[in-house]
Order: structure tokens, then C-alpha cells, then sequence
């Protein structure tokens, strides 16, 4: 149960949101001259994505933007975070901006605010262009540059209206899923040679934030995916490479941001951050928010001999599961924002960027009861609020996501929405937990000492 708001006092004051990716939602690839990105190639390559899907047209949004934004405006959100696709803004990477695009965006925006919504875009969700990933893409120190480019073109044209950026999301799947295992686009299988796209993302997102600051931003920060590390037992072997994982999915990302260092990680023998005069300074300039997308804990054991990677991610014994089979530990929220806090005790404010599970749902239209759902956002929205009691400022809460959409390799397979999507037929259904969330907006409004 959510705790009572009466027990909370400030913690009662988080804001709400809702989040969708563009390449997730949007369909219409070619529409408005838009380029080609890692994904668009990525669904090409036979049996890459599990339901050989392709995301078109998903949920349509590039031309039903305007349901969108009704089906946002009806939950009561405080904001609404989407993505804006850089291949829809610099076609193939680089040059001047697609003014269609922009005007499309721009629209968006108004939509939204119109109904009360703060427009919360990520500049980056995913959809590195093709020229640039042709020419070494996160492996190379230039694409830094050349999204601060595409950002500073973004807000110029938004940044009268949009105060408020992403600018990366999570960095860690791109490294770990995209480079380095190759689960994602671009589909790279680099192991421990994917690191130098940890330094190149995080630069990107220093300069970005620097031109999003000149054209008048006032909240800038990005979003990183934290996982809660368990040791799958107390034995030496399994502490060290629960150690190591923690090491390279959380604390490559964070510390950078929040300490100005990268954990030391040829101790570890690992390669050295490429990181030349002046990077520190870009990546640790202060974030106005510290986004935290989280899903589950991971359980991590030694792996055998004949591994390629020093871990193994072993499931989290004891606890149930989301229908994408990871395991729902809403404490585990609770316990990683107290260690990031103590850690970090001059963090900025965190802003939970993404929060959300998957279940079996049917693929036709129609009311889905969506207890599960509502069992897992309650907990996890109370997780961060046993958190905030404990003192660590969190002050905003996503839910991934909207509606469903196409899920990455995952396709059409996995259903996060509070949205049902017909994907046959288009149509949209709001679940039970659409009306769930509305209601637990509406009443922490109302309650005593609640605030935006
Ligand atoms: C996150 C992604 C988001 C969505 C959820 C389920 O890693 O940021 O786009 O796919 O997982």
C-alpha cells in the first residue's frame, strides 16, 4: 500500500509523471524526412528483435500526437516525458535542422501545455543516426560534439517553452546491451572493449547541457538505469563479481556525474577512461536533478571458466516475478536511493525517471484489470516514499510507461502500458491502472501539505 499521505509530511510532495520513447511509440519512419537510426537497422537484421517486428507503426503517435496528449492530460500528470529522435532533426546526423520535425515537436509542446502539462523531452532515447554510428558512433570522442550540436539546434527552437531536459537515457543499457553484448542496437559485441562509450556518452550529455543551458534551460540532468546488486552468496567469488558489476552498470555512471571521477577500474583490469583535459569538468558540472530509472535488482555470481565476462546475472531467488520474468523487489528502490543518498549526501534532488512492469495482457482490445500493475506501482511508488521519510530528496515519480508499445528486442512481446494498445487495430483502452494512477494524483493533491 502507498504510505499514507498523513505519515509524510513533505514526502507527500513528489510530482507525477508518465514517459514514452519516440522510436517506441511513434511509427511514420520515413514521414517529414526523417533519417535512419542503430533501431531502424537494428529491426531489419533477421531475428534480432524476438517477434520479427518491426516498429511500425506501433502506436502510431507521430500522427496521433494528439491522442497522446489527451490520454496524458486525463491522468492529471504534473509532466509528460517523451523523446525527441535526433535522426528526425538531423536526418543523417549532422547539417542543418529539419524544420518540419521541429514544428512537429513544437506542436507537442503546445498541446501540452496548453492542457497544463510540463513537456519533459530526452534528447536522447536511443536513436543514434546511422551515418554517425558508421563512423564509430559511441566509440568515437567526435559523436560527443555532434549531439551537442543537434541539442543546441532542439533548443533553440524549444527552449522558449521547454525549461526542463533529458538529456541522456540510460547510458548504461547502451554500453553494457548496445556495445557490449550486442541485446540492442547497434548490436555490437565488444565485451569490455563497449567502455569508451560510457566516457563518450557522458561527455555528450556535459555538452549538451551546457548549450540547453545557453538557449535558457533550467532543469538538466539525464537518466540512469540503477539496479540494486545482490551477491548471489557471501563467498569471495560471487562478492567480487557482484563488486565488478556494481562497478560498471552503476557506479561508471554515477560517480562521474556526481563525484567528478570514474571509479578505478584498472584495478579491476579494465581499460582506462579515455578522458582528456577538461572532461571532468564538463561531466561533473552540476546536475539540476539526478534521474534514476528503476525496474528490478540483479543477482550476480562468479561465472564459469569458460565465460566470456568475469559475471554471471542469476535470478533473484525467492520473489515474484514481472511477466518479462524480473524480479519485483520494491525494496530494493527503497535500499539503492538510501545508498546513492549516503553516498552522494550533496546529490541534487532525484527525479525517478522510468518505473513500470510488464505482464501478460491480451493482444485485442478492450478493459484490462491490471491488478498486477497496480500491486507493483503502489509498492514502488511507497518504496520511494520510505526513502524520502529516511531523507533522501526525491521530487518526481515516472511511470513507464503511457501505453504499450513496441519494446526494443523485445517487440511487441512485452506490455508496460497503463494504456492498452490494439496494435492491429490501433486502438487504445485505458487499464484499471490508468484510472489508479488519476486517482492517486487527484488525492495527493488534495491532501493536506501535498504540493507540485
Ligand atoms: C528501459 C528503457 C525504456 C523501456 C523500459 C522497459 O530500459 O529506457 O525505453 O524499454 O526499459
Amino acid at each position: 500500500m502507498t504510505f499514507p499521505h498523513s505519515a509524510l509530511g513533505d514526502a507527500s510532495r513528489l510530482r507525477w509523471s508518465t514517459a514514452t520513447a519516440a522510436f517506441q511509440i511513434e511509427g511514420s519512419r520515413t514521414a517529414d524526412g526523417r533519417g535512419r537510426s542503430i533501431w531502424d537497422d537494428f529491426v531489419d537484421r533477421p531475428g534480432a528483435v524476438i517477434d520479427e517486428s518491426t516498429a511500425e507503426p506501433a502506436c502510431d503517435s507521430y500522427r496521433r500526437v494528439g491522442d497522446d496528449i489527451e490520454l496524458v492530460a486525463g491522468l492529471g500528470v504534473d509532466r509528460y516525458r517523451f523523446s525527441i529522435p535526433w535522426v528526425r532533426i538531423q536526418p543523417g546526423g549532422a547539417g542543418p535542422a529539419n524544420q518540419a520535425a521541429l514544428d512537429h515537436y513544437s506542436r507537442l509542446v503546445d498541446g501540452l501545455l496548453e492542457r497544463g502539462v510540463t513537456p519533459f523531452p530526452t534528447l536522447y532515447h536511443w536513436e543514434l543516426p546511422s551515418e554517425i554510428e558508421a563512423a564509430g558512433g559511441w566509440l568515437e570522442r567526435d559523436t560527443s560534439a555532434r549531439f551537442a550540436d543537434y541539442a543546441g539546434l532542439v533548443a533553440e527552437r524549444l527552449g522558449d517553452r521547454v525549461r526542463s531536459w533529458y538529456t541522456l537515457n540510460e547510458p548504461a543499457m547502451t554500453t553494457l546491451q548496445g556495445y557490449g553484448t550486442g541485446e540492442l542496437a547497434p548490436g555490437r559485441q565488444l565485451l569490455f572493449g563497449a567502455l569508451p562509450t560510457v566516457h563518450h556518452q557522458l561527455l555528450a550529455h556535459g555538452k549538451a547541457a551546457a548549450a540547453l543551458r545557453a538557449a535558457g534551460a533550467t532543469q538538466v540532468g539525464l537518466t540512469n538505469n540503477h539496479t540494486r546488486v545482490l551477491p548471489a552468496s557471501g563467498s569471495d567469488a560471487d562478492l567480487m563479481a557482484a563488486f565488478l558489476y556494481d562497478t560498471i552498470h552503476n557506479r561508471m555512471f554515477s560517480e562521474p556525474l556526481l563525484t567528478g571521477a570514474y571509479p578505478d577500474v584498472q584495478a579491476l583490469g579494465l581499460p582506462a577512461m579515455p578522458v582528456q583535459d577538461g572532461d571532468m569538468q564538463l561531466i561533473a558540472a552540476p546536475l539540476d536533478f539526478y534521474g534514476v530509472n528503476f525496474y528490478n535488482p540483479t543477482t550476480v555470481a562468479a561465472a564459469g571458466d569458460d565465460s566470456p565476462l568475469p559475471f554471471d546475472l542469476v535470478p533473484t531467488p525467492g520473489t515474484p516475478l514481472t511477466g518479462f520474468g524480473w524480479p519485483i523487489v520494491p525494496e530494493a528502490l527503497r535500499d539503492l536511493l538510501l545508498d546513492l543518498a549516503r553516498r552522494h549526501p550533496d546529490m541534487p534532488p532525484i527525479i525517478i525517471g522510468e518505473n513500470g512492469a510488464a505482464f501478460p495482457e491480451p493482444r485485442t482490445a478492450g478493459r484490462v484489470q491490471d491488478d498486477d500493475r497496480i500491486a507493483y506501482l503502489d509498492a514502488h511508488i511507497a518504496a520511494v516514499q520510505e526513502a524520502m521519510v529516511q531523507g533522501v530528496r526525491v521530487d518526481e515519480y515516472t511511470v513507464w510507461s503511457l501505453m504499450d508499445n513496441f519494446e526494443w528486442a523485445d517487440g511487441y512481446t512485452q506490455r508496460f502500458g497503463l494504456v492498452h494498445v490494439d496494435f492491429d487495430s490501433g486502438l487504445r483502452t485505458p487499464k484499471a491502472s490508468y484510472d489508479w494512477y488519476r486517482d492517486l494524483i487527484r488525492t495527493s493533491r488534495t491532501d493536506e501539505g501535498a504540493g507540485r
